[in-house]
């Protein structure tokens, strides 16, 4: 990465993350000081911590999982390790998920609510068991090592595309929770009425749209890639020299511990795991 595109980086990789602290900090302050706060008692507080961990979890940290790749400073270190750190914070994620619905149906139950009667809790229920499969997937196709290369690659647009998909899905899902949220909960004024509270979780909605775009935007920008791979997927006739002069240049840009632990790392765990994605 050139050093203009190095800034450009870091730039939206800045935003992104402020966006969605931001979000994290607005379902919090919603429904810590709009709402009836937190709890595990079977009512409103124990529904509370659906929107809390379907934002921190499904949407921010599958956002982060989606994007560690792309970390100029993580290319020093093995396609193994950031393996790891891709499949740990997705399985984190998932973790947060299910207890975001265990929250959700818990309170159903006990308030003797309908379950699953909703467009929101369908979709949402389908992308929690695809994110699962996609999980189980990921770890079998390219943590185990029983699958041929030949097999991983071809798995791998597939992989990335099903992400994607699934990422943009989840964020369309809090949206419509958000919504129905509001109408349910807002009696007197209306949501049509433009209470504090209804423009505030509006922006929350707007707020997970932005963290949205730019999350996808780092994940789809082919000169952000992970440049070992770049020179591993290039033919050595295609210049591959000037590739890896490249890749000296942006990392030599990037000095410090975390680089030099993941360097030793690397070292230590000496697999040629990047040819086979
Ligand atoms: C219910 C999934 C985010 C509000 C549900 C249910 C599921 C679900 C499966 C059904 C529970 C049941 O029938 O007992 C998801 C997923 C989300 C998400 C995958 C990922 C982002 C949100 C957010 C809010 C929200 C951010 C905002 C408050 C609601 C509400 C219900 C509900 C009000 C009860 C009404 C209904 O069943 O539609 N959610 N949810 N959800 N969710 Fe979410
Ligand atoms: C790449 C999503 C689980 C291994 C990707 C990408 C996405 C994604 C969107 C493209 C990233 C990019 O182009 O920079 C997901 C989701 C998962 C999941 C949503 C969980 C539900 C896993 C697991 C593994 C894995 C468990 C096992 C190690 C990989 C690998 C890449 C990748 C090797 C290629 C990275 C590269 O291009 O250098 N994943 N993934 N994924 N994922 Fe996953």
């Amino acid at each position: 990465m050139a050093m203009e595109g190095l800034k450009l980086f870091l730039v939206v990789l800045s935003a992104a993350v402020s966006v969605g602290v931001v979000s994290i900090i607005f379902v919090l302050r919603w429904v810590l000081y709009y709402k009836e706060g937190l709890g595990w008692d079977g009512g409103l507080p124990e529904f509370n911590w659906h929107p809390v961990l379907m934002v921190i979890g499904f949407v921010f940290l599958q956002g982060i999982a989606i994007i560690v790749y792309r970390l100029p400073w993580t290319w020093k270190c093995s396609k193994l390790m950031m393996k790891f750190i891709h499949a740990g914070l997705n399985l984190l994620a998932f973790i947060f998920a299910v207890i975001s619905l265990v929250a959700v149906f818990d309170f159903h139950n006990a308030a003797k609510i309908p379950n699953m009667y909703s467009l929101h809790s369908w979709l949402g229920l389908v992308a929690v068991i695809l994110y699962c499969l996609q999980l189980v997937l990921g770890v079998g196709m390219f943590l185990i090592p029983v699958t041929p290369a030949s097999r991983r690659a071809l798995f791998m647009p597939l992989h990335v595309y099903s992400g994607l998909l699934l990422f943009t899905s989840v964020i369309a899902v809090a949206l419509m929770g958000i919504t129905e949220k509001l109408i349910f909960g807002l009696s007197d004024p209306k949501y049509k009425d433009s209470p504090p509270e209804a423009i505030f979780v509006n922006v929350l909605g707007v707020l997970l749209v932005v963290f949205g775009a730019l999350i996808l935007w780092i994940a789809t920008r082919p000169s952000w890639k992970r440049p070992i791979d770049q020179i591993l997927n290039t033919p050595h006739t295609n210049g591959g020299g000037e590739d890896n002069a490249k890749v000296g240049q942006s990392l030599s840009q990037l000095s410090g511990t975390e680089a030099d632990t993941c360097s030793d790392f690397r070292k230590r765990n000496n697999k040629s795991d990047d040819q086979t994605n």
